[in-house]
């Protein structure tokens, strides 16, 4: 029999959804807002597939530059996938508030539709420098619960950290448009048929290979390192001449999505780590609906997810736009830089107690 990950194209979205919420993975109103957030995902796909024939290339603001909370200026993509998911979301009575890398702040579901419990945070459109290009683009999502906030949530209400997501996934708008879904149980992808418009499951439970020989960075950022990543991909360069005895590829779309997407299906690392020009803000990435959303896919595909010197899942948010450094990937090459940080962070008079038969408690 075929191990075609292609076997079970005849389950959707909606059948999986239907499935997770019968095997009681997910409740209804989960299940609405993550077929809501897909729908609002294949309208992003037709508008990112017209391309300059939709007029929808380019910066936004008319002339005048838009920046955003973050201070990088806005795609006229940015807004618009911004303003789908916004519309999408505001009336199905799922959301008590939305946050997005585009806002400064959560935005409330208005008062005249009901709230539900669930707070969603996105990245409307990521990879926007590869827009105009014709690169791949995504969407990321992550799904916090929040009983207690129906009524008045505000940003605090966000700042719970990854392990608390409910749901997580992005949808990448490549060749294919491709929708990788967890709900706590695994992560699955699906494949957008366009022709009848429903995600069609196509992988199951992906599985991220342990070993990789693959790394994903930004090297024209080298010299702005710290010394442990430096020493990290010092020696992933040198090969089979080096420490790490074993020859490395590099990949880097610089759309965080596509990058991730290649990572989850063959393995791989990547990296956006702290740099002297980023070090103040804290990381290039964003923590609450890049770094966290994708960490838990790729935990739940069975890989690792770290700042380099903590389980990314474990960070306690102090901001809704707050920004990280972030390695995730492949368990033992993840592991493999957390250990550059670590011995980098230990003095080494502490590690040559530790390696030795001495007791220093
Ligand atoms: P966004 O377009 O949402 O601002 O995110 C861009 C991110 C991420 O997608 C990517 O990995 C990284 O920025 C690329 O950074 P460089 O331009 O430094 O390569
Ligand atoms: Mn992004
Ligand atoms: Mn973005």
């Amino acid at each position: 029999m075929s191990s075609s990950p292609v076997a079970s194209s005849s389950v959707s979205l909606t059948r999986f959804l239907i499935e997770s919420e019968r095997a009681g993975h997910i409740e209804p109103d989960l299940r609405l807002l993550i077929e809501v957030v897909a729908r609002a995902c294949k309208s992003i796909s037709i508008a990112v597939g017209k391309g300059a024939l939709g007029g929808v290339l380019g910066d936004a603001g008319g002339g005048e530059a838009s920046i955003n909370i973050q201070g990088e200026a806005q795609k006229k993509l940015d807004v618009l996938s911004n303003e789908i998911l916004l519309e999408a979301n505001a009336w199905g009575g799922h959301l008590a508030a939305l946050a997005s890398e585009e806002m400064d702040h959560a935005v409330r579901i208005p008062d005249h539709y009901p709230r539900g419990r669930y707070l969603l945070l996105f990245d409307p459109l990521d990879g926007s420098s590869n827009i105009d290009v014709n690169i791949s683009v995504g969407t990321i999502f992550s799904v916090l619960c929040c009983p207690d906030c129906i009524e008045g949530p505000t940003d605090a209400d966000f700042l719970q950290p990854g392990t608390s997501q409910v749901a997580a996934g992005y949808c990448t708008y490549g060749p294919s448009t491709m929708l990788v879904l967890t709900v706590g149980h695994g992560t699955h992808a699906f494949t957008l048929d366009r022709e009848i418009g429903s995600f069609m499951l196509t992988t199951r439970n992906m599985r991220i290979p342990e070993e990789t020989k693959e790394f994903a960075v930004n090297m024209s950022n080298q010299r702005f390192w710290e010394a442990p990543m430096q020493a990290y991909v010092g020696d992933l360069l040198a090969g089979k001449d080096g420490p790490r005895g074993k020859d490395f590829n590099m990949r880097w779309v610089a759309s965080m999505v596509a990058d991730v997407h290649r990572i989850l299906t063959r393995g791989g690392i990547f990296a956006y780590p702290l740099d002297s020009k980023c070090a103040s803000k804290g990381g290039k990435l964003r923590l609450m609906y890049e770094a966290n959303p994708m960490s838990l896919l790729v935990e739940q595909a069975g890989g690792a997810a770290s700042t380099g010197r903590q389980r990314m899942l474990e960070v306690q948010p102090t901001g809704l736009h707050q920004r990280v450094p972030v390695f995730l990937g492949s368990r033992n090459e993840v592991e493999a830089a957390e250990r550059y940080h670590l011995e980098h962070d230990t003095p080494q008079r502490e590690r040559a107690y530790e390696g030795s038969a001495v007791n220093v408690a």
